[in-house]
């Protein structure tokens, strides 16, 4: 119940972002995006969920490599937009739903790889260990989960402290605009609505919890971590990392 609550306010926040995330995710979580799809096994064979598609980056570039992806977005306003590129680019290979991360399905092994950029930390913790622990069913032996995300706790580190300062003094440097935006984002980081970042050690638990094994935590950006986890047995299919 409470999980269905959370998806519809986010259902509600993203479909009024839907026209400005792609801009600024372009500019600042690129180095994010380009690692993720670095790691991301691709190509024709390989079949991979990208949870909290957005606008389709990275969905979009695996499904022109000949990748076969399935995309996820609780936002129809999102997931039309992707829809109407890969129409736009005559993919075939893409399908794209409209639902919510909790609320999802796959059958067992089926996929090769699970990936999500900036979207987990709009779910709910017990949400997040949820859906963790069914993308590693969903995997197959060998199969990869890439989370990228920003990844830090409320403050009782110093590295949290410092995260959070830099993101202030980002933002106050925009002006009233910026100032409202602190106040809005503080009180549902400190409430933990709609911004639940989770540091990269508790993530790194989450992965092994769920069985996966492999499990690391990459930093990218300040803010930002990847972490990757491999179901136990099997090879994954065109790595980009065996690749590379
Ligand atoms: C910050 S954007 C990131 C989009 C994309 N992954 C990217 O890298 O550009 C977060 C996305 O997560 C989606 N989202 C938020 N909560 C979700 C949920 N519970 N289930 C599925 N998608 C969700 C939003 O609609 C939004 O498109």
């Amino acid at each position: 119940m409470l999980s269905r609550a959370a998806a519809a306010v986010q259902r509600l926040v993203w479909t009024r972002r839907a026209s400005s995330w792609g801009h600024h995710g372009g500019v600042s979580v690129q180095p994010v995006v380009d690692e993720i799809l670095r790691q991301t096994p691709r190509g024709p064979g390989a079949h991979v969920l990208d949870i909290g598609c957005g606008t389709g980056t990275l969905a979009l570039p695996l499904a022109l490599q000949g990748t076969t992806v399935t995309a996820v977005d609780v936002s129809p306003a999102m997931t039309r937009g992707v829809r109407a590129l890969a129409e736009e680019a005559g993919l075939n290979n893409l399908t794209v739903v409209t639902a919510s991360a909790e609320l999802m399905r796959f059958p067992d092994q089926s996929l090769d790889a699970v990936i999500s950029n900036y979207a987990l930390h709009h779910l709910r913790d017990s949400d997040k260990q949820e859906l963790i622990r069914s993308a590693a069913r969903w995997l197959k032996p060998g199969g990869v989960l890439l989370v990228g995300d920003m990844m830090f706790g409320r403050g009782a580190t110093q590295q949290d402290r410092r995260i959070i300062a830099d993101k202030v003094r980002a933002l106050a440097r925009k002006g009233p605009g910026g100032w409202w935006r602190i106040a809005k984002n503080a009180a549902r980081f400190l409430l933990r609505v709609q911004e639940m970042p989770l540091p990269a050690a508790r993530w790194v638990r989450l992965l092994e919890e769920a069985g996966l094994v492999e499990v690391t935590a990459a930093p990218v950006l300040a803010e930002a971590s990847i972490v990757r986890g491999v179901r136990p047995g099997g090879w994954a299919v065109n790595s980009g990392v065996a690749r590379d």
